[in-house]
């Protein structure tokens, strides 16, 4: 709701998005930046990070580290140095570790808890087909928003095709949505993923905006 309230005009209230989401749980989806995920695929690494939150600890020594799970000091250094590469492959809003020198100790810092930094919301309706004059099930993009730091980076079309995929999967045969005419951003990642503007709706927006109507077939049904 926050993120809602500070990238979109159009704001919604709470039980709007708590409706949205007990319907169709599958089609709502948030990108977290979480360094959970990024060492989902290293147990070791991630323990690191875990024993910090359960500890409350913002920052760790080797020597402190060394002593909480009574290892070596070389093996101590190399599991923080672990953590440390993950975050430093990351572009600079992603990274969750690092490490400071503070009176010739190297101190390693966790720099961010998890936190959402974008989200998708997507339900199911039914109407006239765009492509030809019979009744089909859509998946209509009720709203889709990627905190400032975090964009033009990929997270809104790999939350927006990952919704796409899901309403494939529940036999939607197109995806529509409507987005302001001069919100050039969002149409060039819609247009990307495969959705053409099939119409213009005058003063769609309470502000008197115009928004295009785009639609999108499912795959293998689209004749473009
Ligand atoms: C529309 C919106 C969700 C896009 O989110 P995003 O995370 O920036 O989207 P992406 O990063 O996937 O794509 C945006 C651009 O960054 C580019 N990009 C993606 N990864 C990149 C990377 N690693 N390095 C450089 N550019 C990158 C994409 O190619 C795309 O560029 P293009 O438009 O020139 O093709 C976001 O701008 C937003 O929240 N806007 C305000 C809310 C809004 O308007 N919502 C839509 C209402 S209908």
């Amino acid at each position: 709701m926050e993120l809602n309230r500070t990238c979109l005009p159009e704001n919604y209230p709470e039980i709007f998005f708590r409706e949205i989401l007990a319907a169709y749980p599958r089609f709502f989806i948030v990108a977290e930046k979480d360094s959970e995920t990024v060492l989902s695929q290293d147990p070791e690494a991630y323990s690191i990070v875990k024993l910090m939150r359960e500890k409350e600890l913002k920052t760790l020594t080797v020597e402190r580290l060394m002593n909480l799970k009574n290892i070596t000091y070389d093996e101590s250094k190399r599991l923080l140095e672990k953590v440390l590469n993950y975050s430093e492959k990351l572009p600079p809003p992603f990274k969750f570790f690092r490490k400071n020198f503070e009176n010739g100790l190297s101190k390693y810092e966790l720099i961010s808890d998890p936190k959402i930094i974008g989200y998708i919301m997507c339900r199911i309706e039914s109407g006239i087909s765009s492509f030809g004059f019979k009744w089909v099930k859509k998946g209509h993009i009720v709203s889709i928003a990627v905190d400032y730091p975090y964009r033009k980076q990929g997270v809104g079309g790999e939350i927006l095709s990952r919704a796409l995929k899901e309403m494939e999967k529940a036999n939607t045969a197109e995806q529509v949505l409507e987005v302001r005419t001069s919100n050039y951003e969002a149409i060039r990642i819609y247009e990307k993923l495969g959705f053409k503007t099939v119409k213009t709706i005058k003063g769609y927006y309470h502000d008197g905006a115009d928004a295009y109507l785009m639609v999108r077939a499912s795959s293998g049904k689209n004749e473009n």
